[in-house]
């Protein structure tokens, strides 16, 4: 599922709500089948670290750390054993071409945006929302990153982003249209025509 609409419009806050990290005003959230914000704090730090993953737009990297520490110390808070060759695979499959054992801040921004989707993706979450995930990516890694994001699809786990890519938005299942903080339209099986024309009610 994508969620679209202009800068501002309120598209990270939905994601920051739906997902259990900032509890809405009103409403209800429900994620496989549990209201995350009638957990008790361990409670609530155990489900996200079960069920949910979190790709952030500003990534949220440790910089002067190296690339696989980053991921590693994610993985290890999830209860996961990191197995390095496994890292090492899945930052090729996405097309990584830095170093893994260089530090964050010497990557360029396209780099460091795989290595916060490899990071999150490694902790096998069930539900991925992603904030822009693509957005400092050239064309060839955001169609990789898309397609792989389609296989977890495939293998039944749930991926909700963030995108100002109306094209990707368009090869989601739905795009949920948002304009100044409300939900403008929901448009199943979204063609391309029919997201720009739901965004041309919002501008
Ligand atoms: N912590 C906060 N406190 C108060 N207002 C906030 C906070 N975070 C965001 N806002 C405001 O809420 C609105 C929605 O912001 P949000 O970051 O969700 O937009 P967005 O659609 O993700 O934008 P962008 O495309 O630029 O990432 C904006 O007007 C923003 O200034
Ligand atoms: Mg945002």
């Amino acid at each position: 599922m994508s969620i679209v609409g202009p800068s501002g419009s309120g598209k990270s806050t939905l994601l920051y709500s739906i997902s259990g990290i900032t509890r809405p005003t009103s409403g209800t959230v429900t994620i496989a089948g549990v209201n995350p914000y009638q957990l008790k704090p361990n409670q609530l730090a155990a489900f996200r670290r079960q069920i949910i993953g979190f790709i952030f737009q500003q990534y949220n990297l440790i910089q002067s750390l190296p690339v696989f520490e980053n991921i590693v110390i994610q993985q290890r808070l999830s209860h996961q054993q990191p197995k390095r060759s496994e890292i090492e695979q899945l930052l090729t499959k996405l097309n990584f071409a830095g170093q893994i054992d260089g530090a964050v801040e010497t990557l360029s921004g396209g780099e460091q945006q795989k290595v916060a989707i490899a990071r999150t993706i490694l902790t096998d979450c069930d539900v991925l929302f992603a904030d822009e995930p693509t957005g400092a990516l050239d064309s060839v890694s955001k169609s990789i990153i898309f397609t792989y994001f389609k296989e977890l699809v495939a293998k039944g786990k749930t991926v909700i982003m963030v995108t100002h890519d109306i094209e990707l938005a368009s090869q989601t299942d739905r795009a949920i249209v948002l304009k100044d903080g409300q939900v403008q339209q929901i448009v199943p099986e979204p063609s391309l025509e029919a997201i720009y024309a739901a965004l041309d009610k919002v501008v």
